[in-house]
């Protein structure tokens, strides 16, 4: 298999426990004797190595026999559920985001699908009726917090289950030293789907009204760039004061927040449909790499975000999250700190739209598109309260087809279908100065504290399919971390995102883990950008990673360019 020869790849051994191949890569590990391929070690081995590329990287069918060995996280156990940690460092800050305790667990069955599915809308075009509705849900959902505040349905009831599965509070049931998250894996967008749907439920039931749908924050399309105008309103029950107040009323989104400082709106917009093109369609060649990395019991989680959730999901969060470090809120409450982020209305409106956007990739004709099939995936459960205060189990599976769910949305068009840059007309200057680039091998691990400009073997000549892969990117999880990609960039303009050379990013919505720093890895598709940049010829790529924040708390232990696995080469390899 051709991958064998990408330079990080390691074969680790494999322990008797292994649930799921839970491998430490390094940049420098060596290829395998072929008379040591003979033996079954590297038969298993070479698993790890198909759960590497196809872990993280590879196309669904290639996760489901490794991962065989794994069994899907089980729910937390809210009975053993800790305090959240201190949010910062050398500021404590205690918080309890526990939820209440119930000793009944219903398995969840979904109800048949409503006659009339509920629409969901975009937050920037709803009417006065809608939009007394919704406040009027929101301010008894509130009201709930002072006359009961052990109803699981409350307003900070529900802001807490995004602390409580997101900041640390649940351990993975068997695995104390383990978190449970929902962030950085295939999780991400279940999760949050299912977080919804109840919040939704909860609102409808208390106005007593089956058919309410939240809105959703069109922030892919340029009249819904800016934060909706029901959130931004003082005396709205929909407002948060915990915000930054530079980026509201006609303030555009940045969805690439904080790359560049774009000097008019036109611009802005621009480079948004450029990311969102790039995390939907050109930086995607396989599901996982959208969806994000496998997450099952045990140690096997290696932390992967799919390309929407480290882009513009968390560009959003940052953004509209407080800057100000002197007052009580310091770590970019509320919706730019995960422990925080439900206390702001705006986080379910937000999420709404990354949950639109899971549907239409869905629905995008490529042949990379396609549901996870692996039972790790589709077994893997949580525990919410429904809209009776039943304490529910649900599993991803019943969730992948949201109109199963009863709601849909209103359609917006998708004008960053066809947004992709203009192709370089000349082979990039770069490539005759390679010599004074060093080779990857010689730098790493190396720290973000300066734009990082390295040279990368390619696994083939020719027009191939592959993708840049960076592991063991150690960093402070409590922190906004981000950094930009770009592949024979003539460093003509680094803040500039919508041209050819930009690979994509990796951005992190502050939180806290057990350790400080926590290790991640992600995979960035270069198959269309190849055919941006003219590199058919070449056999080594000059890949420049920009810090755009944080950068000296940031390491990277693993660059690599591996080929994307097709389906076929997949099953070849397949033992079993
Ligand atoms: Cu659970 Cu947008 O975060």
């Amino acid at each position: 298999m051709a991958s064998l020869q990408a330079s990080c790849t390691l074969f680790a051994k494999p322990s008797k426990s292994f649930t799921y191949p839970h491998f430490q890569v390094s940049c420098n590990a060596k290829k395998p004797s072929s008379q040591d391929a003979e033996t079954s070690q590297v038969r298993i081995d070479r698993r790890n190595v198909l759960v590497g590329l196809g872990g993280l990287y590879g196309a669904s069918n290639l996760v489901s026999n490794p991962l065989a060995y794994a069994d899907p996280v089980q729910p937390p156990d809210f009975k053993k559920c800790g305090n959240a940690f201190d949010i910062g460092t050398g500021d404590p800050l205690k918080v309890n985001c526990c939820p209440p305790i119930s000793d009944d667990i219903i398995d969840y069955e979904l109800p048949p699908p409503p006659h009339r599915l509920r629409i969901r809308q975009p937050a920037h075009m709803v009417g006065k009726d809608y939009i007394a509705k919704y406040e009027e849900a929101i301010r008894r959902m509130k009201e709930l917090d002072k006359t009961n505040p052990n109803d699981p349905r409350g307003f900070k009831q529900q802001a807490n289950i995004h602390c409580a599965y997101c900041n640390g509070p649940h351990d993975q049931v068997g695995h104390k030293d383990l978190d449970f998250q929902v962030h950085e894996s295939w999780l991400f967008f279940p999760f949050h789907r299912w977080y919804l749907y109840f919040y939704e439920r909860i609102l409808g039931k208390l106005i007593d009204d089956p058919h309410f749908a939240l809105p959703y924050w069109n922030w892919d399309h340029p009249k819904g760039m800016t934060m909706p105008p029901i959130f931004d309103n003082p005396c709205s029950p929909l407002y948060d004061a915990v915000r930054d107040p530079n980026n509201r009323a006609s303030a555009v989104v940045d969805l690439n927040y904080r790359s560049s400082a774009p000097t008019n709106d036109l611009r802005q917009v621009d480079i948004n449909l450029r990311t969102i093109n790039s995390e939907m369609i050109t930086g995607v060649n396989n599901n996982l790499q959208f969806m994000g990395a496998p997450y099952c019991d045990g140690s096997c989680p290696r932390p992967g975000m799919g390309t929407l959730e480290r882009g513009s999901h968390t560009a959003i969060h940052i953004w509209v999250g407080t800057k100000d470090k002197t007052g009580e809120h310091k770590y970019n409450e509320d919706l730019g700190n995960f422990y925080s982020a439900g206390r702001d209305p705006l986080f379910y409106c937000h999420h709404a739209n990354v949950d639109r956007m899971w549907t239409i990739w869905r629905t995008l004709s490529t042949p990379v598109r396609k549901d996870i099939t692996s039972p790790n995936y589709l077994n893997a459960q949580f525990l919410f309260y429904d809209e009776n205060a039943r304490l529910v189990r649900v599993k991803v599976a019943n969730c992948v087809d949201h109109k199963k769910m009863g709601y849909k949305y209103h359609y917006m068009p998708t004008l960053w279908r066809h947004y992709s840059p203009p192709k370089k007309q000349a082979k990039a200057r770069i490539m005759e100065k390679i010599s004074d680039i060093p080779k990857v091998a010689a730098v790493l691990p190396i720290t973000l504290k300066n734009t990082v400009r390295v040279l990368v073997p390619k696994s083939a000549k020719g027009k191939v399919s592959e993708q840049l892969v960076i592991e063991d990117i150690e960093k402070d999880t409590t922190k906004f971390i981000k950094f930009d990609v770009f592949v024979n960039d003539e460093d003509d303009d680094l803040g500039e995102l919508d041209r050819a050379e930009y690979a994509g990013t990796f951005a992190q919505v502050p939180h806290k883990t057990k350790n400080k720093t926590s290790k991640s890895s992600i995979s960035l598709d270069l198959t269309q950008l190849y055919d941006y940049v003219d590199v058919t010829d070449d056999d080594t790529i000059v890949v420049t990673i920009v810090p755009r924040s944080n950068g000296e708390d940031i390491t990277i232990g693993c660059i690599k360019i591996v080929p994307v696995p097709s389906e076929d080469e997949v099953e070849s390899n397949d033992d079993n």
